[in-house]
């Protein structure tokens, strides 16, 4: 409530979030998979003494450094840049709760990128055992930061029965901490896998026996990988709330995405199998790059999957999703929404000083006399904070779409009972006059239905000469 707006238009701010995200996990969990495989192949390399392996790994570690530490940084501070403007209040909530586990993931941090830096420009001029260590290094500080990672995300989703009191470490290990680590450990291998067959296919082209050795070893790892995203997957849906649970079953696009996850798991996991593991004469960069996508295609629609299970919440029981502590809730219904954000209040006063009252609060009765161009303009910044994390006025999750055809009764009745509407949507937190504003503004851009589909309904377009506050009275004692 006490931070400015943002507004991307079309796309809505969590679908940004999720773009920058989802690019930066492509690339994260490569830095996790990557390093275990690096540091555990140069090891078996140098026991076998087998040269060519390690000119091979050495050319791999420079594909990976570029991608993962150049490309991964700067996804990963897109991030921090995503977030902050978009979700402040769960960001800084998640910064607070968590000081001393950032605190660490940004030392393990520093050791991964000093590490890697050494791992590959120190090649051949550190002995086999320095080296090998410096690996090691490597691949477990960056597994470190995936943990830590993972126990605060994880918090977002569950909290369990946490509560301030209790501390970062309570926070840290909530229901969801362990199934998520385990299948982000194995997505991390997986990807990894996809990547070693891209950059080997093109890389070892005119070297068979070569590539034949780095394929299936690769395809072991990815094997693995895809057996513990599994396991992970089914232990994290047996943990999850039951909201979480419900959101899935609700959103039928969800459903669709649920048999799109496991099917492309059971699709990667036989080619894999059959492919590289069994015949490595399959690995040609054509091969590479389909699997590849069937790879990312699994991944983001496993993350996309992950976050729709957070809905209403930013941080569960916590923060709902328009950046509203719950404990607010009870006192902005109360005083007023516009009244209750530091933002909204100095719009207010800059544009419509007339309704405030002496003791410098807004009276929501005075937003009624309001010319009804002005209403629709308040109503207009409502939606901007009240509903903008989720909706987008066209684009994604439209409102304009969703009420199409609508009467303003209909937009008034889900307004003023969001959650019962739908339970994604947090409560409505404001007035029933804020609440008329805000349909004033829906009903202003309602769209007509499609010609053709009318059957006589009379929609918001319809009705221009509705009157609003009666209808307040209207839905008043049906509705509540
Ligand atoms: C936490 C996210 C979130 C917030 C905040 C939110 N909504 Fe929604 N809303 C949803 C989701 C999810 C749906 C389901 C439709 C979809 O997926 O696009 C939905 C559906 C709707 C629908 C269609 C309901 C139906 O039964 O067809 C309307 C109308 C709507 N929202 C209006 C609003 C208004 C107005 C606000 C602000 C006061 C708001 N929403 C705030 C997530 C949210």
């Amino acid at each position: 409530m006490h931070f400015p707006r943002w507004y991307v238009s079309n796309l809505t701010c969590p679908m940004l979030i999720a773009l920058v995200a989802t690019i930066h996990v492509f690339v994260s969990m490569y830095a996790v998979g990557g390093g275990i495989y690096l540091a555990s192949e140069t090891s078996y390399a140098y026991k076998c003494n087998n040269n060519s392996l390690l000119e091979y790994l050495r050319s791999h570690s420079l594909f990976f450094i570029l991608l993962t530490v150049v490309f991964g940084t700067i996804t990963g501070v897109g991030i921090w840049w995503t977030i902050g403007l978009t979700s402040p209040l769960a960001t800084e909530s998640l910064i607070h709760i968590f000081v001393f586990g950032w605190a660490m993931e940004y030392v393990f941090f520093v050791l991964e990128i000093t590490s890697a830096f050494i791992f590959y420009y120190y090649w051949g001029r550190l002995g086999p055992k320095v080296h090998k260590t410096v690996g090691w290094i490597y691949a477990v500080s960056a597994w470190i930061s995936l943990v830590l990672i993972t126990g605060i995300t994880a918090f977002q989703l569950d909290i369990g029965s946490w509560m301030p009191e209790k501390g970062m470490w309570a926070a840290f290990f909530s229901p969801q901490t362990f199934p998520q680590i385990i299948a982000r450990t194995g997505a991390s291998l997986l990807m990894a896998s996809l990547y070693i067959f891209l950059h080997a296919s093109v890389k070892l082209r005119h070297d068979t026996e070569l590539r034949f050795l780095v394929g299936t070893k690769a395809a072991k790892w990815g094997m693995a990988g895809a057996t513990l995203v599994t396991l992970g997957g089914i232990w994290w849906y047996a943990n999850l709330p039951q909201s979480g649970k419900d959101a899935l079953q609700a959103a039928s696009a969800l459903q669709v995405l649920t048999i799109i996850v496991f099917a492309a798991s059971i699709v990667v996991f036989s080619m894999l199998f059959f492919g590289p593991y069994r015949n490595p004469a399959w690995i040609t960069p054509g091969f590479a790059i389909l699997f590849f996508l069937i790879g990312i295609a699994a991944t983001g629609t496993g993350e996309v999957f992950r976050e729709s299970t957070r809905k209403p919440y930013i941080i569960y029981n916590y923060v709902v999703g328009n950046n509203v502590l719950i404990k607010e809730i009870p006192g902005l219904k109360q005083d007023g929404y516009l009244n209750g954000g530091i933002w909204t209040k100095a719009f207010m006063k800059a544009h419509y000083p007339g309704v405030f009252d002496e003791s410098g609060n807004i009276d929501s009765q005075k937003l009624l006399q309001l010319p009804k161009a002005d209403q629709i303009k308040v109503g207009r910044a409502i939606f901007q904070y009240h509903c903008n994390d989720c909706h987008s006025v066209r684009g994604f999750s439209s409102v304009i779409e969703l009420t199409r055809g609508w009467t303003p009764q209909m937009i008034s009745t889900v307004i003023l009972n969001l959650d019962a509407a739908h339970f994604f949507m947090p409560p409505w937190q404001g007035t029933e006059q804020e609440a008329d504003l805000l349909t004033r503004y829906i009903a202003s851009l309602s769209l007509a239905h499609p010609p053709g589909m009318e059957f006589g309904a009379a929609s918001a377009h319809d009705l221009p000469q509705y009157s609003f506050p009666d209808m307040t009275h209207a839905t008043k004692g049906v509705l509540r």
